[in-house]
């Protein structure tokens, strides 16, 4: 089972859009697939799950919920493809707590994680973080073996993504190493986005070759609560995350 955190302290990069769509495709292929919402907003949440109101990442982090996966976790209108939701309650967890309380091996969705492992339910999980170094983007950036930083093509997303690495990387006392890994989004033919990418590079991080392209699918695609594979499967931007998808295979 491969974890992936999507992630990035900067709003609006398309984080859950990547979620939505590359766990979508996933589970198309025939992966079992869990989705884990790890942002206040429910954004994922609402685009799969939009009526659930049972357990969440909220309860799961609080103790208020034995780790028992079956128990916490709702199954999206897609076969294969279940989603720990989160609520608004997300945003009450007190960072400083659980960073003081956890030596990493006591983080509740640490736990949540290992018992789904060992349950082999699932072949991947794909988790959705805030644009903050929240409690539960901790939790998440903690379980994850690997980071997915998508960044759109301006200097804010850049710096946000090399703040995440460096807070990640000093979580010191959680043992962790995940890799790091940039996605370009709503990438135009313009000279801004081959030089923004061209940037990450120079920063010594890991680009993937596949970028995703700017399109007015994605925001219809929300709106009907569709993944972009199927709303507009020969459009250019469901072809990206289909390549995403591929590239993130070869490189596991
Ligand atoms: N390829 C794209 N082309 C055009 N618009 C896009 C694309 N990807 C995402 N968007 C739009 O950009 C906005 C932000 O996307 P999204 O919500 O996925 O970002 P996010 O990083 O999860 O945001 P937040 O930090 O608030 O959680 C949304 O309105 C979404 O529809
Ligand atoms: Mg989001």
């Amino acid at each position: 089972m491969k974890i992936y955190a999507v992630a990035n302290f900067k709003g609006g990069v398309a984080k859950t859009t990547t979620v939505i769509n590359l766990a979508a495709q996933m589970a198309r292929d025939g992966d079992r697939v869990l989705a884990i919402d790890a942002d206040a907003q429910h954004n994922l949440t609402d685009f799969y799950c939009p009526d659930w109101d049972g357990i969440t990442l909220t309860d799961v982090l609080t103790g208020r919920s034995d780790p028992v996966p079956d128990r916490n976790i709702a199954h999206t209108a897609y076969e294969n493809l279940d989603l720990l939701c989160a609520d608004m309650r997300l945003l009450t967890l007190d960072l400083a707590a659980i960073l003081s309380a956890a030596d990493g091996q006591d983080l509740r969705l640490f736990d949540f994680i290992r018992e789904v492992r060992e349950r082999d339910d699932y072949d991947y999980v794909i988790i959705d973080c805030p644009p903050s170094f929240t409690a539960s983007s901790v939790a998440a950036l903690v379980c994850c073996d690997e980071v997915i930083l998508p960044v759109k093509a301006d200097a804010f997303s850049r710096t946000g993504a090399l703040e995440m690495i460096q807070q990640v990387r000093s979580l010191g006392a959680y043992h962790i190493a995940p890799r790091f890994r940039v996605l370009a989004t709503m990438a135009d033919r313009s000279r801004l986005s081959r030089q923004a990418r061209d940037l990450l590079k120079a920063d010594g991080l890991d680009v993937f070759e596949t970028e995703i392209h700017a399109s007015v699918c994605v925001g219809e695609s929300t709106f009907k609560r569709i993944p972009l594979y199927e709303y507009v499967p020969r459009s250019r931007v469901a072809q990206d995350y289909e390549a995403l998808l591929r590239e993130v295979r070869e490189n596991e």
